[in-house]
């Protein structure tokens, strides 16, 4: 969601907002803003829509060393000029991430005090509220500030009369910051760092950070100097740019195999077998021995995975899994024993819902193990246990390398729990650990296909509507692919478990009507043929899915498009045929000319509930 930037420096510092704003466009938004110390004073330039169109509307002869920056999604207020950051009132000039849950409370109070908004935004709000408390001394004013903001923030405050300064405290929302021979950088997320350092620090909750050219000084609220956490990413810039792809979603699929192997490999032990080992990671053991029941929690694809891990888990372990949704969960007094284990799976790590599902099982005493990718996000620092995927940085907003190093990840877990509580022995470990590692080579075959695809693709451009079917793992996999197709083409899709379209759904199939049918598992091949022969009785377009060493049992062409997916162990089929489904969507949004990366209304990181 919204993108904070704050530069104080030696360089431009309206050409380094820009910049960063450009990089965080990723996480999507609405409109955009700057403010910077000027000679004259603090100057904000702001424009609906793309940075591009900020850029264009900054004065040149805006000189600046130091200055914030934004993107915004709205949640309170309409897009418009006035709405996008920064807000100003007296003396406060700030940008936000996050929500003020009270300020519907704080604006009546404040209006007392001759103080009326200008925008629709909770954000203008905090600013009024700062500027209310502020007397010269910053931490005196954010110390009551904090006593009266309800909700998550994340801040970046310029005070008029403390030049080439930048101020800022966070709850909830992330915020991280490093210091270079160029200047101080902090940002809602790690990307727009890496322009400057590969080493970084998360502002802890509730802490102040001073930013200024050479330093940034952090303290707690009552001015006791904190030595942050500093972490390092092992990427460079060039992970985080298109690199002669179209889009980053395009490069995205293709860099799987290596996604995969970067969460395999630091996991993998290889003796006279090859077992999953999670002892650098310091998930003990002990974790599965005493693990009776697991509950996953999470949010959309994340979710997805989830999904596929609990049929894998419960298949292998022989325990109850149950798969949340985060938004759901937290609201729904959900039972725990002893026992369980909460799995909560992010790509961000910063997803609210994911965060307050992991902070509800934590208060109850649960024990929590995370499967995060970007590091030292809130999730992976508040669980007890955290695996991260290594996927590197995912900038398309449709999730496609994040989701299948998470499907991994689900996999070492199951794999090193059956063999610690004696489910699997080493043998059979080590051979599905083999299989396990060659799934990023089987995904390698699958891109080889892509041509395929794009062409079946412009079948799919007319579309209205459009249905997955599948059974089991499949249907897992269903609900992957569905949300792929919709959130970055626009048509209506569903997933649908094949066996249960007869219980309503057929009614909309009809002559035409796109059905993607996968059919990789062969304990439910025959019900999944009878289903795609009913869809296929009335009209549907079929495109099948099916392994090689299943291309046999088909006694008839009961398809439009087939696709062949490699002969081999069923359970590690989703990794191949995920790659059809993304490359399905991709090529569906080119044809349809959407914005692939960038698809309306959804932002990639979901930070407010
Ligand atoms: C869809 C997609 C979203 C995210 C969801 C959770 O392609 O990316 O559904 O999976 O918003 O995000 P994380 O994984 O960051 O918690």
């Amino acid at each position: 969601m919204c993108g904070i930037i704050g530069f104080c420096g030696y360089l431009d510092a309206k050409e380094e907002l820009i910049e960063g704003l450009s990089e965080l466009e990723y996480r999507g938004y609405d409109s955009a803003g700057i403010a910077c110390f000027t000679k004259e004073g603090i100057r904000i330039v702001k424009a609906v829509g793309k940075v591009e169109g900020l850029r264009n509307k900054l004065p040149v002869n805006m000189e600046s060393g130091c200055g914030i920056g934004h993107t915004r999604w709205a949640t309170h207020g309409e897009v418009s000029e006035v709405n996008a950051h920064p807000h100003q009132c007296g003396r406060v000039t700030l940008i936000h991430n996050g929500i003020i849950e009270n300020y519907h409370e704080l604006e009546k109070e404040l209006e007392k005090t001759g103080r009326s908004p200008k925008s629709k935004t909770d954000t203008e709000i905090a600013a009024m509220l700062l500027d209310s408390l502020y007397t010269g001394d910053v931490l005196e004013a954010l110390r009551e500030a904090v006593k009266r903001l309800d909700g998550a923030y994340a801040f970046c405050i310029m005070f008029s009369d403390k030049p080439d300064e930048i101020y800022c405290i966070r709850k909830g929302s992330p915020l991280v910051c490093c210091v270079s021979q160029d200047g101080s950088v902090v940002a809602s997320d790690m990307v727009a760092l890496l322009r400057y350092s590969k080493e970084y620090f998360v502002l802890p909750e509730f802490m102040v950070a001073k930013v200024t050219k050479k330093t940034i000084l952090v303290t707690d609220l009552e001015g006791n100097l904190i030595t942050p956490n500093i972490l390092s990413v092992h990427w460079d810039m060039s992970a985080a740019k298109k690199n002669g792809f179209k889009h980053y979603m395009l490069k995205e699929i293709h860099e799987q195999p290596e996604a995969i192997a970067r969460t395999l490999a630091p996991r993998i032990k290889k003796d006279k077998y090859m077992l999953p080992d999670f002892s650098k990671d310091g998930i003990d053991d002990a974790v599965f021995a005493h693990t009776t029941r697991i509950i996953v929690a999470a949010c959309g694809t994340a979710m997805h995975a989830g999904m596929l891990g609990k049929i894998l888990m419960e298949r292998i372990l022989r325990i109850p899994v149950s798969v949340e949704i985060a938004s759901e969960f937290r609201y729904s007094d959900p039972i725990f024993t002893e026992d369980t284990l909460v799995i909560v799976v992010s790509q961000s790590g910063e997803t609210a819902d994911t965060l307050a599902a992991l902070r509800l099982a934590k208060e109850k005493g649960i024990k929590t193990l995370s499967i995060v990718n970007v590091k030292g996000s809130s999730i992976a620092r508040e669980s007890d246990y955290v695996l991260y995927t290594h996927a590197g940085p995912e900038i398309a907003v449709a999730s496609t390398k994040a989701y299948t190093a998470q499907l991994a990840a689900f996999y070492l877990l199951t794999f090193r729990f059956a063999y610690v509580t004696g489910r699997l022995n080493e043998k059979e470990v080590s051979d599905y650990m083999e299989e396990l590692s060659k799934t990023g080579m089987l995904m390698e075959q699958m891109l080889d296909q892509k041509d395929r695809v794009r062409e079946l693709s412009k079948r799919l451009t007319p579309a209205r509507d459009l249905f997955f079917i599948g059974r089991s793992l499949d249907y897992a996999l269903s609900c992957e692919g569905s949300i792929k197709l919709k959130e970055i083409t626009y048509i209506h899709s569903e997933a649908y478990a094949a066996g249960e379209l007869k219980h309503g759904t057929l009614s909309l199939i009809t002559g035409g009507v796109p059905v993607i049918a996968l059919a990789t598992q062969g304990d439910v091949f025959s019900k999944m043929i009878s289903n795609v022969k009913e869809v296929r009785a009335r009209g549907a377009m079929v495109i099948l899915l099916i392994k090689e060493d299943n291309q046999t049992l088909l006694e008839e062409e009961i398809f439009d498009e087939k696709f062949l997916l490699p002969a081999g162990n069923d359970l590690f089929a989703p990794f191949s045929a995920i790659v059809i489904l993304q490359l399905l969507a991709y090529y569906t949004s080119c044809y349809r000319g959407l914005d692939v990366d960038q698809p309306r209304n959804l932002a990639k990181s979901v930070t407010v509930e």
